[in-house]
Parts: C-alpha cells; sequence; structure tokens
C-alpha cells in the first residue's frame, strides 16, 4: 500500500467562533501554550511521514506563510545573543524549500470545495486532509494513526470519535457497518443531522485519508447543507464505489475553534510540560 505523501491543510475559514481574536489573526495562528496551531498540525503531519503539505489558503491568512518563513533579523539576533536552544527549536521547525505549497480559495463555498482547490496539486494518489483547529492530543499522533490503517485495509478512512448525543449537528456522522478493532465500516456519512436524524454518535474529526478520486466527485458536486460543497457529500458517493472505514483513534481531540475546547487544549498540553506543569497547577488551584 503506497505511503500517504501529500497533506492539505484547508486554512480559508473566517474563525467566527473565536471573533474578536481571529478578526486579524488566523485562527491556525491562535497559540496553544507556545506554538500556534498550524505548528501541531504540520508536526502531526510530518510524523505521519508527509512530504508535501498543501495549505488552502484566503484572504488574510499571509502570517501562515510567514510562520513557515525564516526570520532573518530574528535567527541573527537570537545567534549574537547565544541564545542556541531557542534557535535550534526554531531551525528544527523550519520545513525544507519547496515542501509548502500554498494555493488559495478566493470564495468560502465550503469544506469539500476547499479540498478540491487542491486537486491539480495532488494528482490521483491516495491524500490526506487535515483540519488545523481539531487538535488531537495522542501517543501516536492521529494522522499517523490513520495511516498505518490505511498502508493495512487500503480504502479511505476517517478519525471518528462518540459524541454526546445532543451533539450531532456539530460533525460529520457516520453509519456503522460492521466494527473490527478500532475499525468501523462506514456505510454512509450524514452531515450535521439533528439528534434524532443522526444514525449514530460517531462523528467525523478533522483527519481523513481519502483516494484522489474523491476530485473527480467534488467536480460535480451540488452545494448540500448550510449552502456549502460538503467534503462529506462528497465522501458519502466515494463510499458507493470504494471501502471506507472510521478509525476510532486513541487520543483525546478539543475543539480549538470553540473557546472551552481551546481552553482545555491549553491546559492539557501545559499539564504535560516539565516547565510549566507544577506553576499551572497552583494558578488553577486559585480558580476551582
Ligand atoms: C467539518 C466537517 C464535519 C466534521 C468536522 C470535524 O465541520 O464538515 O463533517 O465532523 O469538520 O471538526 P466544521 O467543523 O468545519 O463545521
Amino acid at each position: 500500500m503506497a505511503a500517504i505523501r501529500k497533506v492539505v491543510f484547508p486554512v480559508a475559514g473566517l474563525g467566527t467562533r473565536m471573533l474578536p481574536a481571529t478578526k486579524v489573526l488566523p485562527k491556525e495562528m491562535l497559540p496553544v501554550v507556545d506554538r500556534p496551531l498550524v505548528q501541531y498540525a504540520v508536526e502531526e503531519a510530518a510524523a505521519a511521514g508527509a512530504e508535501q503539505f498543501i495549505f488552502v489558503t484566503g484572504r488574510g491568512k499571509t502570517l501562515i506563510e510567514d510562520h513557515f518563513d525564516r526570520a532573518f533579523e530574528l535567527f541573527d539576533t537570537l545567534a549574537r545573543k547565544r541564545r542556541e536552544e531557542t534557535l535550534a527549536a526554531l531551525e528544527a521547525a523550519m520545513p525544507e524549500a519547496g515542501c509548502f505549497v500554498y494555493t488559495r480559495q478566493q470564495e468560502p463555498k465550503g469544506l469539500g470545495h476547499a479540498v478540491w482547490c487542491a486537486r491539480h496539486l495532488v494528482g490521483d494518489e491516495p491524500f490526506a486532509v487535515v483540519l488545523v483547529d481539531d487538535l488531537v492530543h495522542a501517543r501516536t499522533p492521529c494522522l499517523a494513526q490513520l495511516v498505518e490503517a490505511h498502508a493495512e485495509t487500503g480504502g479511505n478512512i476517517v478519525a471518528v470519535m462518540e459524541v454526546e448525543p445532543e451533539h450531532t449537528a456539530r460533525y460529520g456522522i457516520v453509519d456503522p457497518g460492521e466494527a473490527r478493532d478500532r475499525l468501523v465500516e462506514v456505510r454512509g456519512f450524514v452531515e450535521k443531522p439533528a439528534p434524532a436524524e443522526a444514525p449514530s454518535r460517531l462523528a467525523v474529526i478533522g483527519r481523513y485519508v481519502l483516494s484522489g478520486e474523491i476530485f473527480g466527485i467534488l467536480d460535480r458536486l451540488p452545494p448540500g447543507a448550510g449552502g456549502e460543497i460538503q467534503l462529506t457529500d462528497a465522501m458519502s458517493r466515494l463510499l458507493e464505489v470504494q471501502r471506507f472505514f472510521g478509525l476510532r483513534f486513541e487520543g483525546r481531540r478539543f475543539d480549538c475553534g470553540d473557546r472551552l475546547g481551546y481552553l482545555e487544549a491549553i491546559v492539557a498540553l501545559a499539564m504535560e510540560r516539565d516547565d510549566l506543569a507544577a506553576g499551572l497547577h497552583a494558578a488553577l488551584r486559585h480558580y476551582v
């Protein structure tokens, strides 16, 4: 089974749930502890073996490109001040030249349309999609879990997790078939169903491994829920002709596009850090 070489990051979204913080700042640049969200996503993709990082950006998102570029004055100042450790961390986050590419989604037409914008950059090989505001904290990075499962089964795979019944309208929901270990066969998807219409409580989380055939489907796909071109609708058509699985990934997912999810992510990740855990624990005791 071919490795997954290309990862698409749809980063054109407006981040309206985090206004006013995201009025000027791209939501993908919001820091969790001391790194912007987009850096976690890139590190996760790199850990899964990705070689090409494809960003579908939009107006006002150029800070993302700047973040992954060399900042000469800063690097030079840190070198002169002998801040070797800080400099090494910044150097380590630099992508190899030519491995990051950017294209723009000019209109907010939905996640399916954003992924379709990357069609010429991906070609017809299997590829991954990572939604940056879904931060997954796991021993084995979530995308690596998907890629490993894909190497065994082929087909298409999405990360899934159980959600509260009253939250189905926030997610793509899976109609589950046969299950084996952490893998469940997908018989259908419904985008953001009301609880009464939801076929299960298994929600799609922002990690996908898809075959290149999805682009041919997206070419002709009419708008769905919310008047947007939905990736979920394209996946529903793809599963009529190819196998589709949900992977109950190991780890904890934080919705960092939401205030509470974002705050929880910061606490969870800071508590893992030797330099911060004790101090944060003591500070939190004042409030809880
Ligand atoms: C998107 C997808 C949805 C998925 C969710 C995961 O929705 O359309 O199927 O469950 O991401 O975060 P969004 O959160 O962009 O509305």
